[in-house]
């Protein structure tokens, strides 16, 4: 059962009831069921849930994270069953962002003595999320393994920048084995039940909220990882959808498998020398830019130690380019110039690498065009913006190839593939722009 309208009482996270997750621990957030877009870009067919959570210690209360600010006074209902304000010591927000931070103002002012705890990467980013507010914030900011005491409790703070933000952090309660995960682990997906041995299945969400916000900081999931793996784990806590309970070191297992640094299936010999892989991407109206493709791709596969694929975009499925691209060294993209453009499946495919890390892969441009030849400039323009080095220029003709020119586009590959193993001189980001001419014959007219 998803949750388009949680009206029923009978359901754990319904009623602005909180709820006992663990002796001492409460959930206090709120549901947003009806939520179908986050920050814009995630699709959330189940809306989403905004998970805070208090603690109870033998000498005062913690509250770990908050509410989007439209939900607030969900969370304050909740939260008052639970403590008194004047009881809370300490807020910890492991992650600024305003569905998180949103009723961090309006709960500082109900419990002014309380201490706020964020990471070392967090006071910036505090301050400009809460300065047009005018309110003073006073906070302390912790490290990986400090800890702060709550009595019979304590919290220990794990410090996993970049999952999503560089505030991020996790906060870990010692004796009862609970991980405040932030965003991590977390998906989109609303359900009263709460739990994950009760909501419906939620593969999907979790799976999905994973490729969109923590694909792209793979190496600081195992960073976190590394830290989180070591510890008892009875649940884990995240932010947004089911706390997991029920075998939570399956979600941990889950973002090792995920965050693998190489996805290649293929079996490579123990003693063979490590490939460096360019792929070749092409849209083409009449063939033109298709045969610049073939000429590329073979120029590049004459350099030892790359292994060249080429792929007509026409043909396939963005979702497992995006694959590839993540586990390549370098691509190099080709589009005819249509109406002063590259052509809509290029840009599709170049919006779709958000999710990746493309910092430090390297890429290039080419293509025929018929009268202006924008589309080079144009998607070596994003490939900077995307922040791969573009170290080879553009190759970009008039029409159709003569053979020449297709020899021009062979030592165009032969160039990229030396860029790429760094066997030549075009390597060097100085080639960024002048490394060959643009040929163009409407100059030569
Ligand atoms: Fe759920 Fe990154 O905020």
């Amino acid at each position: 059962m998803t949750c388009p309208n949680p009206s029923s009482a009978t359901q754990p996270g319904t009623g602005a009831t909180p709820v006992a997750i663990a002796d001492g621990v409460h959930w206090i957030g709120a549901l947003d069921p009806m939520l179908r877009r986050f920050d814009l870009i995630l699709r959330t067919a189940n809306g989403t849930t905004y998970n805070a959570y208090a603690v109870r210690g033998s000498s005062g209360v913690a509250v770990v994270d908050t509410v989007k600010a439209e939900f607030a006074d969900t969370f304050f209902a909740r939260l008052e069953q639970v403590a008194r304000y004047e009881e809370i010591r300490v807020i910890v927000l492991n992650h600024l962002e305003p569905d998180h931070s949103g009723a961090l103002p309006e709960l500082m002012r109900r419990a002014p003595q309380a201490k706020l705890v964020i990471s070392t990467r967090a006071p910036a980013m505090l301050k400009a999320l809460l300065k047009a507010d005018g309110q003073e914030i006073r906070y302390e900011t912790v490290d990986t393994g400090d800890e702060i005491d709550l009595g019979d409790r304590r919290l220990r703070f794990l410090h996993t920048p970049y999952l999503h933000w560089p505030d991020t952090q996790c906060t870990y309660l010692l004796e009862q084995q609970v991980l405040f995960s932030g965003d991590v682990f977390g998906c989109h997906h609303c359900d009263p039940r709460l739990f994950n041995d009760r909501v419906g299945d939620f593969r999907f969400a979790f799976e999905y909220y994973y490729a969109h916000i923590m694909r792209p900081f793979k190496t600081h999931v195992r960073e976190a990882l590394a830290l989180i793996e070591p510890l008892p784990l009875a649940v884990i806590a995240p932010t947004h959808g089911p706390i997991l309970r029920e075998r939570p070191r399956r979600y941990v297992a889950r973002y090792r498998a995920l965050s693998g640094a190489d996805a290649s299936l293929e079996p490579v010999p123990a003693d063979a020398e490590p490939l460096r892989t360019l792929l070749v991407f092409y849209l083409s109206a009449y063939g033109s830019t298709a045969r610049m493709a073939e000429a590329i791709a073979a120029g590049a596969e004459a350099v030892p130690g790359i292994r060249v694929s080429l792929y007509d975009l026409e043909g396939g499925e963005t979702g497992p380019f995006v694959d590839l691209i993540e586990a390549a060294d370098a691509i190099a993209l080709g589009s005819p110039t249509i109406n002063g453009d590259a052509v809509k499946p290029l840009w599709d495919l170049l919006s779709s690498l958000t999710v990746v890390s493309l910092r430090g892969k390297v890429g290039a441009a080419f293509g025929s065009y018929g009268w202006s030849g924008e589309a080079v400039g144009m998607i070596e323009d994003r490939l900077r913006g995307l922040k791969l080095r573009v170290p080879v220029a553009g190759l970009r003709l008039k029409l159709i190839p003569t053979d020449g020119e297709l020899d021009d586009c062979r030592d165009f590959g032969r160039a990229l593939a030396q860029a790429v193993t760094g066997a030549g001189a075009a390597g060097s980001e100085a080639g960024d722009t002048a490394a060959k001419p643009v040929i163009d014959f409407a100059d030569l007219a």
